[in-house]
């Protein structure tokens, strides 16, 4: 069946108003998410915040119910917090690390989650160390197995990692913890929204998410996957009157669920918001999604590559909607400036948010261009030109 282009453009306002090829910073809102985000929001103003809270309780909790069938898993396995980073610190910093656990990690590892590695390793003894990449630029799964012994504690990687195309053989890392009893934590940041996502056939047991980009809802929110068989092994690092029960003078009973993780007061409106952007990305389906996302990316990467001076920088052997490039002589902050004037998004990545992964590959910065279903060959086309016009 062909792809509904027409509706999709229809139900985002912002395709009026930008070539928006930032999808993977923060995606465009398509009316639904906006309607019922603002429509809380006016509630709120309307009748109160905690009225409000009681008469919308349906659409709030209906954020559990959609993220559980997103990524296959049940409504108490899922926290709602405010983005990626802390969803994953949450389960990340609950883990009770010991001198000489080993944490395993990827290339590519965002700055923030290796950040918490640092921290962790200074305060526990623990260590960190990296999995090579294989020829392909991916976490090299041979050398994973090579890795293993009775010492690993945690397996931490991400899907799609920030700075490019790449999609991480996230299931195969995931046999591999299981085989060996290991815990597994994906940084699914990027890629949910973008690709189906199935928790059970990755087979981890903690798993990030943010709303903002490839599912296309509110800034400020996210969410967290801990498998029910782990989360009771797990004392987050912060807890409050909504993750615990004060019950004596001395004592206190943390929730069964995994809204241990979460705090009381939360963004009414995100939640709700977030809600419908689940199921509007459901009602897509995630694989139309993502075969349409991938073919996007791989036309722009087909025109791109061929353009005097650029060289598109994309590894693995699946690669995503994320498409990064540099411009022979030209600074990408440059190249983002003067698309920007002509109405066209796109981000540049840094050297110190995938640190490793730069380095090794002699990296400072790189312009992304990242594409979600709603953008269209014309714009690829546009934007083509565009690059071309600036050499
Ligand atoms: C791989 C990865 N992990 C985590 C994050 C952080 O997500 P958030 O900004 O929602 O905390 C990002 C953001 O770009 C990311 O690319």
């Amino acid at each position: 069946m062909a792809f509904d282009l027409q509706r999709a453009r229809q139900d985002t306002p912002g395709c009026d108003h930008v070539l928006h090829f930032n999808n993977a910073g923060s995606s465009l809102m398509p009316e639904p998410v906006l309607d019922a985000t603002i429509g809380h929001l006016q509630l709120e103003a309307q009748i109160g915040g905690y009225e409000a809270a009681e008469q919308a309780e349906h659409a709030i909790e209906r954020v559990y119910d959609a993220a559980a069938t997103l990524i296959n898993c049940s409504r108490e396995e899922i926290a709602v917090i405010e983005n990626a980073t802390r969803a994953w610190d949450m389960a990340f910093y609950s883990i009770p690390f010991q001198p000489g656990d080993r944490i395993l990690t990827a290339m590519a590892e965002y700055a923030s989650n290796y950040i918490a590695f640092l921290q962790i390793t200074k305060k526990t003894g623990a260590v960190v160390e990296v999995v090579p990449n294989d020829t392909h630029g991916q976490l090299s799964l041979e050398a994973l197995r090579e890795m293993i012994d009775e010492r690993v504690k945690l397996i931490a990687i991400t899907h799609v990692p920030t700075n490019g195309g790449l999609v991480n053989p996230i299931v195969e890392v995931g046999k591999v913890a299981r085989e060996n009893g290991i815990l597994y934590l994906v940084d699914a940041c990027q890629s949910v929204g973008q690709m189906p996502i199935d928790v059970e056939q990755i087979g981890c047991d903690m798993l990030s998410a943010t709303g903002r980009k490839y599912l296309r809802g509110p800034r400020g929110t996210g969410f967290l996957f801990v498998r029910n068989n782990v989360l009771e092994r797990l004392e987050p690092p912060l807890l409050d009157l909504h993750a615990a029960k004060w019950v004596d003078k001395d004592r206190y009973v943390i929730v069964p669920d995994a809204r241990r993780f979460e705090t009381w007061e939360t963004n009414y409106a995100g939640k709700i918001g977030l809600a419908v952007a689940i199921d509007y990305a459901l009602g897509w389906g995630m694989d139309t999604v993502w075969r349409r996302i991938k073919n996007l990316a791989y036309m722009l990467r087909s025109q791109l590559s061929p353009l005097p001076g650029v060289i598109v920088r994309d590894r693995g052997v699946t690669q995503c909607g994320i498409v990064t490039f540099t411009v022979e002589d030209k600074d990408p902050e440059e190249i983002r400036l003067a698309l920007s004037r002509q109405r066209i998004n796109v981000s540049v990545t840094r050297r110190e948010s995938t640190l490793l992964d730069m380095d090794a590959r002699g990296l400072k910065t790189m312009v992304r261009a990242s594409v979600h279903y709603f953008n269209n060959e014309e714009e690829v086309e546009r934007f083509c030109r565009a690059v071309e016009a600036l050499g």
